[in-house]
């Protein structure tokens, strides 16, 4: 039998950008929004929750755990929360691509008192778990991994907790969340101290849904006494359970960042990107691209439910190469595919280090990036932490992997904008994990198409904005 056509992306060269539009609730406030839901007081409503799969395999693990939730209209979910007392699974829960969902749902199991196993995909099936194993067994469950390398699935006997201080060895949102969220459940105090900021959902969600915690940033003197973290304690107090509450998502950066760089990097190229997260841990990508000689201006329009966003306002001009590395790269850690795309199309060298991370990512996404920016005439030098890409040549199309990570896929199609000829992209069906929609916005532009009004300047942002550069 002949194996089933493997859904594709086909794109050709776009003329410049000029438009405005909005993304899909983001991904990882979504699944934490569900989760906080769902171990509250009472009933939570979530508008603009993201529908991709990814956050579907989080809301389907609570249901499996007895938690009602319904969903009466797209993008809006309706939880009920359950104080955190969860029904034994009759079977395994599948957490599909989702390594979100499996790292953080290993917290809120920690603390339950059955057995639970977690499984994956193939591709999560090959990511790393010590990393959320470790932790817990120091707060007293028992967790193991069947895979090869401590790789799901997982099991979970869940038990009585106590709090731990635990310094995160990697800059990981998702363990430092696992950790927080079994604290809950933990007799005593659970400390977590990072030395690179990761984003800070979990935090903010904890503040808008009246958990207790305290924080403690320490700092020390960086090179040209600039004031550099040393480190960020987070501590809370056990016992708690979050007073259930209204959430509304914002649009998602990471996904913004495609179109961000399609803008930036074509001259004449003008976008508004509305009502999206910018909250400072996840906003690097626009201060790589202002490094990068983009035109970007930002305005922070409301933060109601403890999460800043607003709109991005950006025009395309010429590239240049940059560095990227230490501290910031928890903030651009998803963005870093379509980064290197920005590189390629940037005049000189572009650097990326401390980053191995991405090497455990839904596929090994620096050796994914590498292969596809070479398969379009690209010169890219690989590092075990990340790689040096020499921009400037000619993009030529061709028939790239997406490696069954939906990033690749999205990442490798905002390049396909910008080359001679063709470019395909295999085996998409990934992108539906986290972006459903992102098809339809790519055929728009490449027509050249506005989606929704065409954009004017949008006065109001000249006199509120929070950056402005390369005017
Ligand atoms: C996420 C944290 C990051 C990120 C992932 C989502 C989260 O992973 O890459 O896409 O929602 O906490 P790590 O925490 O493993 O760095």
């Amino acid at each position: 039998m002949k194996p089933a056509p493997k859904n594709l992306i086909k794109v050709r060269r776009a003329p410049a950008i000029e438009t405005e539009l909005t993304v899909p609730g983001d991904k990882s406030i979504s699944h934490r929004a569900i989760l906080l839901s769902a171990i509250s007081n009472g009933r939570c409503t979530i508008t603009n929750f993201l529908e991709g799969e990814d956050c579907r395999s989080s809301a389907h693990a609570m249901r499996q755990l007895g938690v009602t939730i319904e969903m009466p209209e797209p993008e809006t979910v309706i939880v009920e929360g359950n104080r955190g007392i969860f029904q034994a699974p009759s079977e395994d829960i599948d957490c599909g691509n989702s390594g979100t969902t499996m790292r953080l749902m290993s917290g809120l199991l920690a603390a339950q008192g059955f057995r639970c196993r977690l499984t994956g995909d193939p591709s999560l099936s090959k990511r790393p778990m010590r990393r959320v194993i470790f932790p817990l067994q120091e707060m007293g469950a028992r967790l193991s991994a069947e895979g090869v390398t401590q790789c799901p699935p997982l099991v979970v006997e869940g038990g009585p907790l106590t709090g731990i201080t635990y310094r995160l060895p990697i800059a990981s949102a998702q363990v430092k969340s696992a950790i927080l969220l079994a604290g809950l459940f933990a007799k005593g105090q659970t400390t977590v101290i990072e030395t690179a900021r990761s984003r800070d959902h979990t935090e903010r969600m904890f503040e808008y849904y009246l958990i207790k915690f305290h924080r403690e940033d320490v700092w020390e003197e960086g090179p040209h006494a600039v004031r550099k973290l040393k480190e960020s304690r987070i501590t809370l107090e056990g016992g708690q359970i979050p007073e259930s509450r209204d959430f509304h998502v914002p649009g998602d950066i990471s996904r913004a960042a495609f179109w961000l760089v399609a803008a930036a990097a074509k001259p004449g190229s003008r976008l508004l990107v509305k009502d999206v997260g910018l909250n400072p841990t996840r906003t690097g990508i626009i201060d790589v691209l202002i490094r990068m000689g983009a035109c970007i201006r930002e305005v922070v329009e409301s933060s109601p439910h403890g999460e800043p966003s607003g709109t991005i306002d950006i025009k395309g001009c010429g590239l240049h190469g940059t560095e990227i590395h230490g501290a910031e790269i928890p903030n651009v850690i998803d963005e870093i595919p379509v980064i290197a795309v920005a590189a390629a199309l940037a005049e000189g060298r572009t650097v990326i280090r401390d980053a191995a991370e991405l090497r455990v990512k839904e596929t090994d996404r620096i050796a994914a990036v590498a292969t596809n920016l070479r398969a379009m005439g690209v010169e890219v030098e690989e590092f075990p932490d990340g790689m040096a890409i020499t921009g400037g040549a000619k993009l030529k199309g061709a028939k790239l992997q997406s490696f069954g990570d939906h990033r690749i896929a999205m990442a490798f199609a905002i390049a396909g904008l910008f080359a001679t000829g063709e470019t395909v992209i295999e085996d998409t069906d990934c992108v539906q994990t986290s972006y459903p929609g992102f098809c339809e916005t790519l055929r728009l532009i490449q027509k050249g198409k506005g989606i929704g009004r065409r954009t004017p300047v949008i006065s109001s942002l000249d006199s509120k904005s929070r950056r402005r550069r390369n005017p």
